[in-house]
């Protein structure tokens, strides 16, 4: 965290009054438009700086202040209701140690040294209230501003998972409850609406939360009625004929009446759990079938609810520890063309620098001509860029409103950047692509893959070492990296003669590999590891994947007539048969790990904490040349955790779901 110089009563006043402005304006693009233009962790950022600031200068806070309203007036096309309890919002956490915080100001608040919460995922959609009277549902509101909401009991009505009629268990029927929830947008479904609006000329929604307050703040309930929402239900407001100490008592009651409530939701005995828990589900984000943008902790007894009370609109009881962001808005500078191995265009948007969980962003693939028309996005644009775990950065939207008539439209040249031949374009495919094989930007991409961590595995040839070595005409092919000698290498930009000495013996130990590896590396397009390893378990050798024919490809259940084709192809042409023989001649072996694979097939691995005898990357070599999978997080589909030293929270994962774990001595007697 930055700190900042604290400002003078004048600046803060200055600074207040412009936040308020921005805030007011995004809080009537997001509740009243449905449309906003800056990312979510953007306007938290301007909220949280407006209540410092009226923190520092308490005497600036005026009743119209944005911090002084949960959220924004309710559309007037809607009735209005009034929630008889506020709805309140929650203070954002965006560290451990704000949470570490949080839980020392509530013990000290209670004087107690032990205190539980209820660690709930939070789930990224649109608040809304439901009320049911003797077990009847009577009535759906938004939260709107806290106080008023829109009246939507006819759309909420149409959504699947909302119960009309409590369940009859062994729980009495409140006379009345008001449950409060959130009506989200899957993954899927948001993908499948969007799929639809595109084939129908309509504009797309720039992620689920929007579809689904769109789709819940529609006029014609029709409309809603088409859109697949769902709801997890998490609090209550007022409720009648029924008891309650406990939060999680509270959710069991839903969980009997029928009202949906997520499975991920966890009691934590202590801070350090709910830290945990957080860690865990950030991990687990990309699985889960609906957006989340972080964790949801609350004091489990009601009892001490009532005692911390609220301060400025936020229960002190509950805290919302936010996730690292996966968006954010930022501006195109310019948008370049990359050439890749296979000579396909891809055009990349080089933009203003921003931050996305935690990692800055400068690049973003624009995929290809047919996604920039689609998403219709020029250079000057304002845009949405998203990345997600360790995907490539994408312009998810363009932010329209933002458009000052100087952006400019940008199309696919027709000769290629790099060497200036012909580019052309597959009508069938989206992607253009350079028709010059040797193509200098192709042979770098090629050599820069063959030499990858998953292929020939040569460390230290690099991306900028390969740019020399092809400007310079060292090397013209993969062989050529072979011929390759230290005095070559010396010649190079910075390269000392220890560096030089390390990756000829790198390309040296490379010469050992295995037949799937190989295969891998010699960058066929469709053949990624998975393929090559098929071809590798359904030939003997390299000759006979060579000389294999279209049908006999064709014919191994896992390969498909695309993939079929461009293997065959990729073999027939003379340039590739004599890359493949020139690499052998220089002494490359290819073990056949067929036989060993059997062994390892199918398994997957997770491996948490640090192991005596192997580096991560190298286990992670092992288990793959045996057949089997390592993936970085624990699901139900994993086989083994394997547990080192110093283990994470993979390890009460695993435990959790009844995985079985072994430790490095039964990983080595499984390898061996
Ligand atoms: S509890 C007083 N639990 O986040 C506590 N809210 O900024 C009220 N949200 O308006 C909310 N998941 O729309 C709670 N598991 C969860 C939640 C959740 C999402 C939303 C909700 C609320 C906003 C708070």
């Amino acid at each position: 965290m930055t700190v900042k110089s604290k400002p003078t009563r004048q600046q803060a006043a200055k600074e207040i009054e412009e936040l308020r402005e921005q805030i007011n304006y995004h809080n009537y693009r997001y509740y009243v438009l449905d449309s906003p233009v800056i990312s979510d962790q953007e306007y938290d950022r301007l909220m949280r700086r407006l209540q410092e600031l009226e923190q520092l200068y308490p005497d600036l806070v005026t009743p119209d202040s944005p911090t002084q309203k949960v959220g924004a007036p309710p559309r007037a096309e809607f009735g209005t209701v009034r929630h008889s309890v506020p709805m309140l919002s929650l203070q954002n956490a965006f560290s451990d140690d704000e949470i570490v915080d949080f839980d020392r100001r509530v013990k000290r608040l209670l004087k107690m040294d032990k205190v539980e919460y209820v660690a709930e995922p939070k789930i990224d959609g649109l608040g809304v209230e439901v009320v049911y009277r003797d077990g009847i549902y009577v009535q759906g509101s938004t939260r709107g501003d806290g106080y008023v909401g829109e009246d939507v009991t006819e759309n909420l009505r149409t959504i699947r998972s909302l119960p009309l009629r409590l369940l009859k268990t062994k729980l009495p029927i409140p006379s009345l409850l008001e449950a409060r929830g959130e009506v989200y947008m899957s993954k899927k479904d948001f993908a499948e609406l969007n799929r639809r609006r595109e084939r129908e000329g309509e504009p797309l929604f720039a992620n689920p939360r929007n579809a689904a307050a769109g789709s819940v703040r529609q006029l014609d309930p029709s409309v809603t009625a088409s859109r697949k929402l769902s709801i997890f239900l998490y609090a209550i407001g007022r409720v009648e004929g029924v008891e309650f100490s406990k939060h999680s008592e509270i959710l069991e009651a839903f969980k009997g009446w029928g009202l949906r409530v997520n499975p991920e939701i966890r009691l934590c005995p202590t801070i350090e759990k709910a830290i945990e828990y957080h860690k865990t589900l950030e991990a687990r984000r990309k699985d889960l079938d609906y957006e989340i943008d972080g964790v949801v902790l609350k004091v489990n007894r009601l009892d001490l609810q009532r005692r911390l009370g609220e301060i400025s609109r936020s229960p002190r009881w509950a805290i919302a520890y936010k996730f690292e962001p996966e968006q954010a808005t930022t501006v195109i500078k310019d948008i370049i063309v990359q050439v890749g191995r296979t000579g396909a265009l891809t055009p990349v948007a080089v933009m203003e620098p921003v931050h996305i969980g935690g990692v800055e962003v400068k690049r973003a693939t624009l995929h290809n001509q047919d996604e920039i028309d689609r998403k219709d996005v020029r250079i000057g644009d304002t845009v949405i860029v998203q990345r997600a775990g360790d995907v490539i950065p994408e312009v998810v939207a363009v932010v329209k409103e933002k458009r000052t008539g100087k952006e400019r439209k940008f199309r696919i040249p027709d000769k290629c950047p790099v060497c200036g031949a012909d580019v052309y374009k597959d009508p069938d495919e989206a992607v253009s692509r350079c028709t010059n094989i040797s193509c200098p930007a192709r042979i770098k991409q090629s050599i820069k893959h063959f030499a990858s961590k998953g292929a020939m595995d040569i460390e230290g040839l690099g991306s900028k070492l390969v740019d020399q070595l092809v400007d310079r005409g060292l090397v013209h092919t993969v062989a050529d990296i072979y011929r390759l000698e230290k005095s070559d290498l010396v010649k190079l930009e910075r390269l000392a003669d220890k560096s030089a000495q390390n990756i000829i013996d790198a390309i040296e130990r490379s010469k050992q590999t295995t037949l799937p590896r190989f295969i891998y590396a010699l960058g066929i397009r469709h053949v990624g590891e998975h393929v090559a390893r098929v071809l590798a378990e359904n030939f003997d050798s390299i000759d006979a994947i060579q000389q294999a024919s279209l049908e006999e490809l064709t014919s191994i259940r896992e390969i498909g007539p695309t993939v079929a084709q461009s293997i065959y192809t990729f073999f027939r042409e003379k340039q590739n048969q004599k890359v493949i023989k020139d690499l052998l001649a220089s002494g490359i072996s290819l073990a056949h790990p067929r036989r060993r694979a059997a062994k390892l097939d199918g398994k997957v691995f997770v491996f948490t904490g640090a192991l005596k005898d192997f580096k991560r990357s190298e286990a992670k070599k092992i288990v793959e040349d045996l057949g089997g999978k390592v993936a970085s997080s624990v699901s139900r589909k994993v086989d083994y955790v394997v547990v080192g030293e110093d283990p994470g929270s993979k390890l009460e994962e695993a435990r959790r779901l009844g995985i079985e774990t072994i430790d490095e001595e039964t990983f080595k007697k499984i390898i061996s």
